[in-house]
């Protein structure tokens, strides 16, 4: 039916729980309906940003609910029924005498909105997202702002009692397994649910606000926070706002139990400043679901016998363990189950032979232990799990060891952990890295065998042994060529000078140049068009051709996603060039230091993203990979604005001596670490203080050495953040960047980290794992020392 609307267009005030605004309307008449059917039929809000009306969803049912209008997504904020879709045909009437009900298909009343008996005279959809019913004298009756599902809006305020369910999954709109909840006593908490009902049952997050927590207040600025009754800020749950006049703004407790506040950008320009057109998390809570959820029962952040670990934008990614697999595939937070047929306790010694254990680091499911030693050895834990029927797990670490039974509960992933699972699997199980091989090998066999038991002539045999020659003859020629165009095993594609002569038209556009080689831009014709940065080494790096190649080698293993990858290589004569893939935003200094300065979440990203892509080299890649040359030239954008560190696993290839002389000239004090001068060794260390100068160079958006300053005590940003923080006022060294003096506390986090890196003495400073950890809140920061306090022998360079 179409909408009918008395188009008074005219402001109003709406009394709203926090604030009066002038919302302009569209009233809503009595006697209005909405059919549910397929051509979208809704109550639009005037600006058309919000609708309100039926929204198809998966399964084809419908739900009556309030979404984004303007956006592709239609993403909807708020539900009537969502424990109870409907089907096409039902409708949603505010009837002649002022009720506003649904009916399902067969017009059997399914909700209604309360409005405690008062009678209201119309309805409105208001351009902040809010439903109301009100009457003439303007009195706001019953809202949608008060009955909230799972997200609340900008102008939107939860008061005591109120809750926030999340959903069951990204589709199913469905109360969950979650539950952001204001409590009657003013604290706000995070807890799970006893699904499938809806109270909370175990709480991992909470303000600690019992006795002066009043109400939660999404501002009309887009800001997060929970106040008290005096209107004093208690506790700020997103203190990073972008403006709400570009972007749409949403807070959202999600499927997987982290409250989001996330935003969408209403122009297609703000993608230029690296905003995708879509819905963009700027916080989280709690940092890590996967750690955070400490309750003994039920199933963790990803259902029994699965493990979490924590992936993009602080999701929870949910995994089985060797021999398990997801109970249900298309809901993996149900958990897993084992594909295997346990172990027989009547015999359980030599069962023990049917079974092995595989290893997993930095894995552990906290809470499912039924036996506990200490001071044994790693054996002796393996041998005491396989020779036990209920033994699933063991866990091993510093001498001691858990054993864990079925079901499995809150397992995590996550470097913190330390030791090792030792997960117990049947050997027959489809796991065996070579059973496919093998079973390739016996087929094979049977055909040979066949075939030479039947009554095969002697010219077929003939004809099998000149097939096998040519064969193995030919096998071989291929092996040799493919050795080789690949170094040691890794798929790395080795051209011939001429060819990247041609990618890169003669070396015309010449796109960087470094101490020790100049990068062009080229395109690889042969391959579809991609675009390639060829770096071309100067004569200093070309004299070890062995070094060359193992080096190559050990570039070409990295894979991390916050690392510039190498395509191939060139090593040809006297010609020695690299072959990367072609990042496409430029390098860190220019987007730092240039006009305009970049968002402090955004530098936030990027410091994570140098921070994993360092941990990675340092610890978890193959060979370990020293970088020798952390500075903002050396970190690149890509299209999404990800840091990508280049030039890697080079600073081997310069001999030692002429590594510390091409350091020590190309260096500027700044990220040069001390020990380069003192001929102290070498170690990742020096990268850790390199990345603490570039830390403070994100953190304040100017470079380390600023000659230019007025006082003199600013000039070097490494001391002057120092004193700043000493003096307990980082605010100094954030002028003007409102966005960040919001986020003071992880200002000074981020300083205070920056400063532990910069340590003169290489030994205090963290490890980038631990760099890392702390930036994402897992980890605590503690007081760092002066970072000249070590010696000062060359404390004048
Ligand atoms: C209804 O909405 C869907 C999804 O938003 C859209 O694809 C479809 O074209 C709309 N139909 C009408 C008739 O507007
Ligand atoms: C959503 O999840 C609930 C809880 O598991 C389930 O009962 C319901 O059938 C699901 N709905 C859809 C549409 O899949
Ligand atoms: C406001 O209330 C909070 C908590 O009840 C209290 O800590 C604070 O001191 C109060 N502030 C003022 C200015 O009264
Ligand atoms: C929103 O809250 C922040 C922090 O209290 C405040 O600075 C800002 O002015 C508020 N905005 C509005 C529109 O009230």
């Amino acid at each position: 039916m179409a909408f009918r609307l008395i188009c008074f267009l005219f402001p109003l005030l709406l009394t709203q729980p926090c604030s009066t605004t002038v919302q302009s309307y569209q009233i809503i008449s009595l006697g209005l309906s909405l059919t549910a059917l397929d051509d979208n039929t809704s109550w639009p809000s005037p600006s058309g940003e919000f609708a309100f009306g039926f929204q198809k969803i998966e399964n084809g049912c419908f739900l009556l609910a309030i979404w984004f209008d303007r956006i592709p997504e239609k993403t909807i904020v708020w539900s009537a029924n969502r424990n109870n879709p409907v089907k096409r045909g039902s409708n949603v009437m505010l009837t002649e005498d002022g009720r506003l009900v649904l009916n399902d298909q067969n017009g059997k009343s399914i909700w209604r909105a309360d409005t405690a008996g008062r009678r209201p005279a119309f309805a409105a959809m208001l351009d902040n997202g809010n439903f109301v019913l009100a009457n003439y004298d303007s009195d706001n009756l019953w809202d949608s702002f008060s009955q909230p599902t799972d997200t609340i809006l900008p102008a939107q305020t939860l008061i005591q009692g109120s809750k926030l369910i999340a959903r069951y999954s990204t589709k199913n709109y469905s109360t969950g397994r979650f539950v952001f909840t204001l409590k009657s006593d003013g604290n706000l908490e995070l807890c799970t649910t006893a699904f499938p009902f809806d109270y909370d049952d175990s709480c991992y997050w909470s303000s600690k606000t019992g006795g002066s927590g009043f109400r939660v207040i999404f501002n009309q600025s887009g800001e997060i926070y929970l106040e008290a009754k005096n209107k004093t800020m208690l506790t700020n749950l997103s203190p990073i706002v972008p403006s709400t006049q570009d972007f749409y703004h949403k807070a959202i407790l999600e499927y997987d139990g982290v409250f989001r506040h996330y935003v969408y950008p209403k122009h297609p320009s703000l993608r230029d400043a690296g905003w995708p057109m879509k819905w963009s998390p700027v916080s989280f809570l709690p940092l890590n679901i996967c750690l955070q959820l400490t309750e003994n029962e039920g199933g963790g952040a990803c259902g029994f016998n699965s493990y979490c670990s924590l992936g993009d934008n602080h999701r929870p990614n949910c995994k089985c363990p060797p021999g398990y697999t997801f109970l249900d595939p298309d809901d993996v937070m149900k958990g897993c189950k084992q594909e295997f047929v346990s172990q027989n306790c009547e015999e359980a010694s030599q069962a023990a032979d049917l079974f092995h254990l595989e290893a997993k680091e930095n894995t552990d499911w906290p809470f499912s232990d039924y036996g506990h030693f200490k001071t044994v050895s790693e054996d002796w834990c393996r041998n005491a799990c396989l020779n036990d029927c209920f033994c699933a797990v063991a866990i091993f670490r510093n001498g001691e060891c858990w054993k864990k039974r079925i079901p499995l509960s809150n397992g995590r992933f996550d470097s913190s952990i330390g030791g090792k699972a030792l997960i117990k699997v049947r050997d027959n199980s489809n796991l065996k890295p070579d059973s496919s091989r093998n079973n390739n090998h016996s087929a094979l066999f049977i055909i040979v065998s066949l075939l030479l038991s039947s009554s095969v002539s002697l010219n077929f045999l003939l004809l099998l042994g000149a097939f096998l020659a040519v064969f193995c003859f030919g096998y071989g020629k291929t092996k040799k060529i493919q050795l080789e165009t690949t170094v040691q095993g890794i798929n790395l594609r080795s051209f011939t000078y001429s060819e990247l002569e041609k990618a890169t038209n003669k070396f015309k556009e010449e796109i960087g140049r470094g101490a020790f080689a100049t990068v062009y831009k080229g395109l690889l014709a042969f391959d579809s068009g991609t675009v390639v940065a060829v770096k071309n080494l100067d004569t200093m790096m070309r004299e070890n051709e062995k070094e060359l190649k193992t080096e190559v080698g050990a570039i070409g293993r990295t894979n991390h996603k916050n690392l510039v990858h190498l395509i191939g290589f060139c090593n040809e004569g006297e010609h020695r060039l690299l072959v990367y893939e072609f990042i496409s935003n430029g390098n860190l200094a220019k987007f730092l230091f240039g006009n305009s300065r970049p968002s402090w979440y955004k530098r936030m990203q990027i410091a994570f993203g140098i921070a994993r892509g360092l941990f990675y080299l340092h610890e978890e890649c193959s060979t370990q990979i020293i970088h020798c040359d952390i500075k903002p030239q050396n970190i690149l954008l890509d299209d999404s604005f990800s840091a990508r560190i280049s030039d890697f696993g080079l600073a081997k290839l310069l001999k030692a001596d002429q590594t510390r002389t091409a350091t020590a000239i190309r260096g500027t004090k700044g990220y040069v670490a001390p020990e380069w001068f003192k001929n102290l060794p070498v170690t990742v260390k020096v990268d850790v203080y390199s990345f603490g100068i570039l830390l403070l160079e994100l953190i304040c958006c100017r470079k380390n050495f600023e000659p230019e300053v007025k006082d003199e005590n600013e000039m070097v940003l490494a001391d002057w953040s120092y004193d700043c923080y000493k003096a307990g006022e980082v605010n100094l060294l954030m002028q003007n960047d409102e966005e960040a003096m919001q986020d003071i506390k992880n200002v000074e986090k981020f300083v205070m980290i920056a400063i532990w890196c910069i340590q003169e003495d290489p030994s205090l400073r963290p490890t980038m794992k631990k760099v890392t950890q702390m930036l994402e809140g897992a980890v605590e920061v503690s007081v760092p020392p002066n970072p000249s306090s070590y010696i000062s022998s060359i404390g004048s360079f």
